[in-house]
């Protein structure tokens, strides 16, 4: 656990975690929505990307960030911001960047460079204070970002409402059940599961049989819907667009997310 945590929090136990669970949303950070991955590679900005499509095409303003970047990214969240015709300041939208392929602790150890927590909620703020909302890509729970500090402290740090997003297929229920147990444990409670690359590994009846009982078991965080696999999406954001605004699930959260963010507004 984070010591920033544990200070402001003390130990609490995992079951008064889950009877107290905390509102991002009522936090002094709004407006944004952090994506945290079960595993590196799940699609989080490839998906944070769409998301910030699908908000534009709401007629929310929205920007999205990728607060520390490790081993170079296939596609970054700038370039799919370009494509959106979104056009912030890189330094902005990845403040870090490192080029090790490691967690950010151990890159930043590799490369001499502590993390630089503050600039990163700076960064957030700029873009808040520019857009209207920002899609954050956070990472796995637990991945550690300092000796003391890993993604789940930077999320309850930035106070937001947060989602999982997982893979489709074999191991789906354990990674989000793993990484939906650990954020009741700190009382953060994803607002759904957003199932990605549906049939990128054939895994069939698993797959198929994984929205309804994640929906069962990881109850009562939703399933806000599936995206499948098609190796054009990196291409073609406007797709990935396509695709998630045919989820409900995921225009309803986006919608009540933003009416709240319109609402605290006209306070
Ligand atoms: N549904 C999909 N169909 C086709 N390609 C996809 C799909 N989802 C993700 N990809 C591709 O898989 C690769 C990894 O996705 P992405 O970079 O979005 O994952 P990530 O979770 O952000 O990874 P990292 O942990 O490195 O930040 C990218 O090349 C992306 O375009
Ligand atoms: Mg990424």
């Amino acid at each position: 656990m984070g010591r920033a945590y544990l200070a402001r929090r003390g130990r609490s136990s995992y079951r008064a975690a889950i009877l107290e669970p905390r509102n991002a949303c009522e936090s002094s950070m709004p407006n944004g929505l952090f994506l945290v991955g079960t595993a590196r590679g799940v699609g989080k900005t490839l998906l944070g990307a769409g998301l910030v499509g699908v908000l534009r095409g709401m007629g929310i303003d929205a920007t999205m960030m990728t607060p520390i970047s490790t081993g170079g990214a296939v596609e970054s969240a700038s370039e799919f911001l370009r494509r959106l015709g979104v056009d912030d300041d890189p330094r902005l939208v990845t403040p870090l960047r490192y080029e090790t392929m490691a967690s950010p602790y151990v890159a930043s150890r590799c490369e001499g460079r502590e993390i630089d927590i503050p600039r990163i909620l700076e960064a957030y703020r700029e873009l808040q204070a520019r857009r209207e909302f920002v899609v954050v890509e956070g990472g796995g729970v637990l991945v550690p970002i300092a000796r003391h500090y890993f993604m789940i402290d930077l999320l309850e740090e930035m106070g937001l409402p947060s989602i999982v997003i997982g893979r489709s297929g074999r191991g789906t229920l354990n990674h989000c059940l793993l990484t939906q147990r650990m954020m009741f444990v700190r009382g953060v409670h994803p607002l759904g599961f957003l199932l990605n690359g549906y049939g990128q590994y054939g895994d069939g009846f698993a797959e198929s049989m994984n929205p309804d009982v994640l929906a069962e078991l990881g109850a009562p965080t939703p399933v806000l819907g599936t995206i499948e696999w098609r190796p054009g999406y990196q291409n073609d954001i406007q797709a990935v667009v396509a695709a998630l605004t045919q989820l409900p699930e995921v225009t309803a959260l986006l919608e009540r997310l933003t009416g709240a963010a319109a609402s605290r507004r006209a306070r």
